[in-house]
């Protein structure tokens, strides 16, 4: 009887690990809270700030105490019109009687305002956005 010592084999295995360099997951992907672009371009215009300072500076307040049946001093006031109605239609510019009569060619009397200088487009701009905007006491 022979005792056979059994040998254990310690394989030892060499692993190597390959640590792939994972590519750069590195710049964080934004948690997408990228807001979509506001649905107006044009900021919101301010009645008291911005377009009653135009009436006033182009003497429009000072001349309309009536002129046309017409005074311009307030919101109000434009909303309720004069001898040819309402000055102003909220949300529609382009058929507002103010901003045709200030256009080139106005659809009855003199371009406004009366005797010039008249207002450049880029002001004019900023009284149809606020028309557009719903011509607001704001
Ligand atoms: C020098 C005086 C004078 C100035 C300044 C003036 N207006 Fe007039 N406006 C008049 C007269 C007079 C009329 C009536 C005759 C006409 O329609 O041309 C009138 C008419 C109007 C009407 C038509 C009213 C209606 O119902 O018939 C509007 C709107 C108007 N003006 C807006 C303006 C605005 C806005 C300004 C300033 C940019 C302005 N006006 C500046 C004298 C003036």
């Amino acid at each position: 009887m022979t005792n056979r010592s059994s040998r254990i084999y310690a394989l030892s295995f060499t692993t190597l690990l390959i640590i792939s360099g994972c590519s750069d997951m590195g710049t964080e992907a934004p948690t997408t809270s990228s807001q979509p672009p506001p649905p107006s371009p044009t900021p919101e215009v301010s009645y008291l700030q911005q377009v009653r300072p135009i009436l006033q500076r182009h003497g429009c307040i000072s001349c309309h105490g009536g002129s046309g049946g017409l005074f311009v001093e307030t919101q109000a006031q434009i909303l309720q019109g004069g001898l040819h109605g309402p000055a102003v239609k909220p949300g529609k510019a382009d058929s507002s009687l103010i901003i045709q009569k200030l256009s080139t060619v106005p659809p009855f009397g003199d371009r406004m305002p009366q005797g010039g200088p008249y207002l450049p487009d880029s002001t004019i701009q900023v009284i149809r956005s606020w028309i557009n905007q719903g011509a607001k006491n704001n």
